[in-house]
This record gives structure tokens, sequence and C-alpha cells, in this order.
């Protein structure tokens, strides 16, 4: 089924459940008091089995803390934020949840632009949270000086994962696969392809080719260059925007034909299996690996995107409570969750992201976790387009109808494909 069929498929499923489960039979609270009734909505797309496994993290702190409220998940399938039409439906019908995931930057200032997110500057106070989150970050969530949402964790989207055995069979070494530049990655893949059975490299569905295609435009354009995408200081009809694509196009060219059915999962699961060598995504990528009790170096191997060493494709995920909640008391208890050393520690060990507070010990995290927060410390940050950190929703929508445009024809008309791109971030 093509994605935009799935897409429209589920908004209106989306929306038939919407009407149904919308807040007007649940018990609302003016008074900020919690009773037994009580429920609290919260919509995100942590639905597949290893992301959910967050979620139930976050959830069984949540039930120890407030036992009275029952958490009523509210999620939609659609990795990367790909369905989120059925919340913006919502919102516009006035049928909140009572709180929702949300990027960091600029997808967090639309919600706030839009008035669908509620200043909770106090509760920032009030949960003591003064000094624990990066003040980079805090600016992200931040309008007028007031803070609209609160930060969960902090993800790495420039990440290469290699199956070991894939590589092996490919003659090729798995300790060397931290390319310099994007053209040794592709002379690898087509050495892989010349002589292996297995899919050079796995990707998905729209989305996950769009974050393919921003981890090459960081590496042809380095971090100044590809934050100049933003703010008009790199121009996106120009040359080096015109490589980056024509390597996304060659790369195109080495992932496996059936791509546009499938979300992040099953590249992934790819790799897992062997039946392919690499798949660039974000490192919500070990929860997968780790559930089919794969063994860093052994099974598989990570190394940054290539060509960007030294570069850390920022995004978080962050949560609101909604203008309108039904229950701002439940939303209230999910963020004070979501705000908490202890919420953080237990979701991200299992999520594969780092804290976004910086005062988690992080000593009984993963050594890949170890080793993303010394990048983040350390790193240039660039914004993600996809995970919303860099890129408007509208902008989003506009570089998604580019890449699948041009790769669900043929991937062969370059000049229209950078035209389109260039149009997304005209105004
Ligand atoms: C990102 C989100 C991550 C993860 C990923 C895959 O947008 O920030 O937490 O859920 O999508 O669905």
């Amino acid at each position: 089924m093509r994605r935009r069929i799935l897409i429209a498929l589920v908004a209106a499923a989306g929306l038939v459940t919407a009407g149904c489960s919308g807040g007007n039979d649940r018990s609302t609270q003016d008074d900020g008091g919690a009773s037994s009734s009580d429920t609290v909505e919260v919509y995100s797309w942590w639905t597949s089995p290893s992301e959910e496994l967050g979620l139930d993290a976050l959830q069984e702190v949540f039930a120890q803390e407030y036992p009275e409220i029952q958490f009523v998940n509210g999620g939609v399938a659609g990795g990367g934020g790909s369905t989120k039409q059925l919340l913006q439906a919502r919102l516009e019908a006035g049928e909140p949840p009572d709180s929702f995931q949300v990027h960091a930057g600029r997808e967090a200032q639309d919600y706030i632009d839009a008035g669908h997110v509620t200043d909770i500057s106090d509760l920032y106070n009030e949960f003591g949270l003064d000094g624990v989150f990066p003040p980079g970050l805090l600016d992200m969530l931040t309008q007028d000086r007031h803070l609209y949402t609160i930060p969960s964790n902090v993800h790495r989207a420039n990440v290469l994962w290699a199956s070991v055995p894939a590589l092996e069979d490919a003659g090729i070494d798995p300790g060397a696969i931290a390319y310099p530049t994007v053209d040794a990655f592709i002379a690898d893949l087509e050495k892989i392809a010349d002589q292996a059975e297995v899919t050079p490299l796995a990707v998905g569905g729209t989305w996950t080719q769009v974050h393919l295609l921003e981890t090459i435009l960081i590496a042809e354009l380095g971090a100044d260059g590809y934050d100049g995408l933003f703010d008009g200081t790199t121009d996106w009809s120009g040359p080096q925007v015109g490589a980056a694509l024509e390597e996304f196009q060659t790369l195109i060219g080495l992932t496996n034909e059936d791509r546009e059915e499938y979300d992040w999962e099953f590249p992934t699961q790819m790799v897992v299996d062997g039946d392919a060598a690499f798949t660039i995504m974000g490192d919500w990528v070990p929860a997968l690996l780790e559930s089919n009790s794969l063994v860093e170096g052994v099974d598989y191997v990570w190394a940054p995107s290539p060509g960007t060493d030294g570069i850390y494709d920022f995004l978080a995920d962050s949560f609101s409570m909604t203008v309108g909640a039904p229950n701002p008391a439940g939303a209230k208890a999910w963020l004070a969750v979501i705000a908490s050393a202890d919420g953080q520690a237990a979701f991200n060990q299992v999520k594969g992201s780092i804290p976004a507070r910086t005062d988690v010990d992080l000593s009984q995290f993963s050594s890949y976790q170890q080793a993303a927060a010394q990048s983040f410390a350390s790193d240039a940050i660039v914004g993600s387009i996809q995970h919303g950190a860099a890129a408007t929703i509208a902008q989003g929508e506009a570089v998604n109808r580019a890449v699948y445009a041009f790769v669900t024809s043929g991937a062969d008309d370059l000049a229209k494909f950078q035209a389109d791109l260039t149009a997304a971030f005209a105004e």
C-alpha cells in the first residue's frame, strides 16, 4: 500500500476515533485536583513494539507516582511523526488529548504559534527544573521567555548501523565503517551490490528517505553550510545541494525496491536478519537491535553516518499540556513524570536516546548511549529536518512531498527535485 493512501486511511480512521474518544465523556477537572475517575490521554507515535518499550517504562513510573490516574494511550502509528496530521485534525476539531509528543525546535514553535500548547513556565518552577536542561534545548521550547513543553530525551539522527555478518560476507571490515565521505560509503555499497546477495542499504518509506537525505546534506555542506539552509545563507538551488542530491540518487539506487511500503522497523529488521548490510537511522534503533538479542561489536556495529563525524544531527521529544486539555491535572502529573530524573532514566535507558536532563547518572546506560552523550557534549549540533528541529511542519511536509515525487517517479529528475526542495524553503 502506498504511503499516501496509508496516511489517508489512518487519518480517516483517526477522525472517527477522535470523535468517539474525545474528552467529553471523561471527568474534567477545572480545579486542578485529581480523582479516581481521572484519566490522562497522551498522544505519541511510539506504537511499534520497540518504541512502546520506552512508553511502557514511563507508564510504570507514572502508575507508581499517580496510581489514581489512569493512563490512556492515544498513540497513532507513524514513525518520525509521519502521521501527525491526525493530531492536527483533533486539535483543530477542539478534541485534544491531554498531552502530546512534539519535537523541540521549529515544530514546537508551530504549535505555540497556533495556540495549541499551554504556557507551562510555572511548572518548570514548581518541578524545580532550574538548571537541569541544556539552555540551547530550552531555547527551542521557549517563546517570549515562556516555556511550553518539557523535553524527555535527546536523539541522534545521523547514525549508520551495520550487520557484521553481512559485511563480512562482502569482504568489508566491520571495524572500518566510519566513512569519511559519502563517496567512500558508496564505493563499499557498490562492492556489496556486486558481490553479495544482500541489500546494500535498507530504507523504508518517504520519511525514512528524508531522514537519509538530511544526513547526506550534512555530509556535503558541513554543519555551517547545513545550518544555512534554514536561515537563507545556503542556497538550496546551489551546486553543493545539487551534489548532495546526486549522491542521494545513487544511494536510492542501492536500496531495497519495496522501500515505500515500510516504516523504519522493517529496514532495521533487514539489518538484524543480515538481509541488508546498512541502514541510516536515528538512535531509536538499538531498542530494536537489543530486543532481537543482538550484541554491539559482535552482531552489529555503528558509526556516525558517512561524512558527518564530529556533527550531531539533533532531535528531541518533548510533551505539552494542550490548550483545552480535558484533564489538566492529569497532564500536569504526566509532565511531572516526564520531567523527573527517575522518569528520564527509566525511559531513556530502553528508548536508546540520552536524557534531556543533564543530571541523570549514565553509568547504567549502554556504551552507545555513553558515546552519544559525549558527542552531544562536544560535537557541532545541527537540527533534524524530518524530526522537526530545523524545519517547520509545513517545510517538513513539503520536503516529504518532494522526496516522494522524486523517488516514486524513478529518481531521475534531479532538476525538478532540487526545484521542489528550493520551493519548500522559499518563504
Ligand atoms: C522521532 C522521535 C523518536 C522516534 C522516531 C521513530 O521523530 O523523535 O523518539 O520515535 O521518531 O519513530
